[in-house]
């Protein structure tokens, strides 16, 4: 197998979701993909499925419900699928037909989005499993082309400033408005997409995490097209 993500040093290769859970991270490798090139319609799937909301869970059901083509259906399947993979490993797989997540524009030295690069936080162990079926994919980037946030002197300050209070609870305070979880990219950093169809599990932070959890981010969507993924 040789493809875009065989020579990157912060991936782990896996052919099937067996050997992505049981693949360990470890040393510099925080994100694993299970790379597939799926065949079927999924824009089909997506043309079909209502948006409810920006961010609209898609159940089972509602799928199943879809009139499909041959294609479509093929596509369905594969999503139908990689539910039932997670839920029996014992995950909570949400699908997500989405136009937009909400954007935080509140203040401009600092952005506690989605589309900031930033890592994910769990109080116990757990990973982060992500698949893009359809629409633009989101982007990770190795911990040594990032810089926390709120270590960067100038937004610090700001923080300080925002916070108001005493030394002893600034570190709580950046925790608990998820100040501490992004990261800015260093001048050359070099962003790797994720890509469609691949089946990625990604480390997060949390109390038995071994290694830097992974830096990610949501794409800004393709004009006019929503995104199919799978998120748990
Ligand atoms: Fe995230």
């Amino acid at each position: 197998m040789h493809n875009k993500f065989t020579d990157n040093n912060q991936i782990g290769l896996v052919s099937t979701f067996e050997e992505l859970v049981t693949t360990k991270f470890v040393g510099a490798i925080n994100a694993i993909c299970w790379h597939r090139t799926l065949v079927g319609d999924f824009q089909e799937v997506v043309a079909k499925l209502q948006l409810k909301e920006n961010v609209t869970d898609i159940s089972a059901k509602t799928l199943l419900a879809l009139h499909l083509s041959q294609e479509g259906s093929i596509a369905r399947n594969i999503v139908l699928n990689d539910l039932k993979l997670l839920e029996d490993f014992g995950a909570s797989p949400s699908l997500n037909l989405l136009k937009s997540y909400e954007r935080d524009e509140e203040f401009d030295f600092i952005s506690t989005d989605v589309y900031s690069y930033h890592v994910d936080r769990s109080p116990i162990a757990a990973d982060t499993f992500l698949c893009t079926y359809y629409g633009a994919a989101s982007e990770i980037l190795p911990n040594n082309q990032v810089e926390q946030k709120v270590l960067i002197p100038e937004v610090r300050q700001k923080l300080w400033d925002l916070y108001k209070g005493s030394e002893p609870g600034f570190e709580d305070f950046l925790k608990e408005y998820f100040f501490d979880l992004h990261y800015q990219p260093t001048p050359h950093a070099n962003p790797l997409n994720l890509g469609v169809g691949h089946l990625w599990k990604l480390a997060v932070d949390h109390p038995e995490q071994s290694v830097l959890p992974c830096v990610h981010r949501a794409p800004k969507e393709n004009d006019g097209e929503y995104r199919l993924l799978l998120i748990c």
